[in-house]
């Protein structure tokens, strides 16, 4: 072999290296399945591996253009756009709100003039097939960008292939513009592109629009003017609330039985009251959110309810009241189950239903569900709590009750505190108990960066404040517990694209170790994640139904992580006396991981993958 021979494959390996390492440490990275060892990556400052990159391609270009360094500048020039497009490490947020954007956008707009004016080849062309080839050059990347952008939202698959097939498509077609020869599989490539295409095309057609899944359309609901609910809140010893919403304010009543058939009388069904003496009768006033608190219950014991509006009786739901004691139960932890933008509906198809969905399959035995914040992608907007939430949920939360924490995305605003009725005079933070357990619900929603939808409230936290002092008292109070949970938005260890939260970590910790709090949930990175640090596991479970986020590797600042994985789940916590396990189940059903608790101040924790 010769000297050329050795520099060209010593430039092709070099890079491949610089595409590898490039890949490696993108946020979907995970995306590439046969890739996902994040474990074993080095931690490289962001910075590396896109220069690394670059550097690597321009030397493999510089062989290829030898003397013509005209063109080799304007295809590095070229190149630098894709580069950037390829580094944003988060889509929409940061690529379309930075400076970034306008200065890629300038370069794809101007680097097929570059190109055109440094090729002796495509100089030589007449002025239509030059203006046919910047025309498709710039179609060319503006699919590329699009593509990136489905790319890092996990798109839908048709849509994602159908982008990718007018990338490849578009490259074939720009590259025999510029008077290169386009061969037999060139022209395989465009055919099967266009197939795909079409493909995704017709699904479009044909599937509709993906937001009309909704509970709302029922014609029950509709005639008993229900916008949402009815569902569970506030599950105690002897008492639930039950709330659900109207169109417009009108009286309603709840039927509370411990026996189903109770509640299948044909009075109820048109309305009016059951004879049956069983029957517990809570008449709600004219009014559109309705809150109706049924008293008196026994402990751990199952019972049925009926909410009658407009005259209407709607579905059956249940419920189980709390109990003291040792006896085991499940719970279930979800989070983020925010949704994309309405234009994104069909292209990043949203898997909140999916989730609720295997959560009432997978872990049926729950008691009850904590969602770790982020329900809808803004609270400020009454029709996104309609349909992302309980438009989803619904099923779920009509007959389990959902404790809810408050996220960035809540927005401080109304909504959150008019639809859950909460155990404390300042519903951002509370706490409850069941069985052998406590647990506590704490805010930090307005502390996330990047997020400038509505006002920039937080509820304080610091030593002194209202919060961090409720969180002593109730910690202190809680030492004759077998466990103590504790849920709040953002983690302080979290190892994706929003990672962790570090004034909660240096505010709470030392509460959590003092009085031996076992696990704190979290969400805000739509991720799965474990880390264990001083005995005390820390979970983020933010795979609730928005797009999930990937690991965000040269930006790991996570020391204590043991497990990450981006997709859609739920966490099953089951509780005994002697320990407890969080497993990780996905919208298959799988297990993909979990820890197990064995004793409490010094306990012995496993994982499972
Ligand atoms: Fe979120
Ligand atoms: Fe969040």
């Amino acid at each position: 072999m010769n000297s050329t021979r050795y520099i060209i494959w010593i430039t092709n390996l070099s890079f491949a290296a610089g595409l590898l390492l490039f890949f490696y440490t993108r946020p979907y990275v995970d995306l590439l399945p046969f890739l996902v060892l994040h474990r074993w990556l080095p931690v490289l400052p962001p910075i590396v591996p896109p220069l690394f990159l670059f550097a690597v391609t321009a030397l493999w270009l510089w062989f290829r253009t030898k003397g013509k360094r005209l063109l080799f500048l304007a295809v590095i020039a070229s190149f630098l756009p894709v580069l950037i497009t390829l580094s944003a490490p988060i889509l929409p947020e940061v690529l379309f709100d930075r400076q970034w954007f306008l200065i890629t956008i300038v370069l794809f707009i101007l680097s097929p003039i570059f190109i055109t004016i440094a090729s002796p080849l495509i100089r030589k062309l007449n002025v239509c097939r030059i203006a046919l080839f910047i025309l498709s050059a710039w179609l060319l990347s503006f699919s590329f960008m699009f593509f990136v952008f489905l790319l890092m939202s996990r798109a839908n698959a048709l849509p994602l292939s159908a982008t990718f097939a007018l990338v490849t498509g578009l490259s074939v077609l720009t590259y025999s513009l510029s008077g290169g020869k386009c061969g037999f599989t060139s022209k395989l490539l465009i055919m099967a592109n266009v197939i795909l295409f079409l493909a995704a095309i017709a699904q479009l057609f044909f599937t509709g629009n993906a937001k009309t899944s909704d509970d709302i359309e029922e014609p029950l609901r509709k005639a008993a003017l229900i916008t949402a609910g009815p569902y569970l809140q506030n599950m105690q010893k002897t008492s639930i609330t039950i709330l659900w919403e109207t169109t417009t304010p009108l009286p309603g009543k709840v039927i509370v039985s411990p026996r189903k058939e109770a509640l299948l009388s044909p009075e109820i069904e048109q309305g009016d009251s059951p004879a049956e003496g069983q029957c517990i009768t809570v008449e709600s006033p004219s009014v559109t959110i309705h809150e109706v608190t049924i008293n008196n219950l026994a402990e751990n014991t199952p019972y049925y309810y009926r909410v009658v509006s407009n005259g209407v009786g709607l579905e059956i739901g249940s419920f189980r009241t709390a109990y003291e004691g040792s006896e085991p139960f499940d719970f279930v932890v979800y989070g983020d189950s925010q949704e994309m933008f309405d234009w994104a509906e069909y292209l990043v198809r949203n898997r909140h239903k999916e989730v609720c969905n295997s959560i009432l399959t997978n872990s049926p035995q729950a008691q009850f569900v904590v969602h770790v914040g982020d329900m809808t992608f803004l609270g400020n907007e009454h029709e996104r709590w309609i349909r992302e939430f309980f438009g989803r949920a619904g099923e779920l939360i009509r007959n389990t009750v959902v404790w809810p924490v408050i996220g960035n995305h809540e927005l401080n605003a109304s909504w959150y505190f008019d639809y859950f009725s909460l155990p404390n005079a300042d519903e951002h933070y509370y706490s409850f108990d069941y069985g052998n357990s406590r647990f506590i619900v704490l805010a930090v929603e307005g502390y996330a960066v990047g997020h400038e939808y509505g006002p920039p409230t937080r509820t304080p936290m610091e030593p002194g404040s209202p919060q961090y002092e409720w969180l002593k008292k109730t910690l202190e109070n809680s030492q004759d517990k077998t466990w103590r949970f504790v849920f709040f938005h953002q983690s302080p260890f979290a190892s994706g694209i929003e990672g962790g939260y570090t004034p909660a970590s240096k505010i709470f910790e030392p509460l959590f170790e003092q009085y031996h709090v076992n696990a704190v949930f979290s969400g805000h990175d739509h991720l799965h994640e474990v880390s264990i640090k001083d005995n005390i596991v820390y979970i983020v479970t933010g795979g609730g139904g928005g797009p999930v986020f990937s690991l965000q590797p040269d930006l790991r600042h996570n020391p204590y992580s043991c497990y990450f994985k981006a997709t859609w789940h739920h966490c099953n916590v089951h509780i005994a006396d002697d320990g407890f396990e969080i497993k990780a189940i996905d919208l298959k059903g799988r297990v993909f991981h979990s820890v197990k608790v064995i004793g409490n101040y010094s306990p012995n924790i496993t994982l499972q993958e």
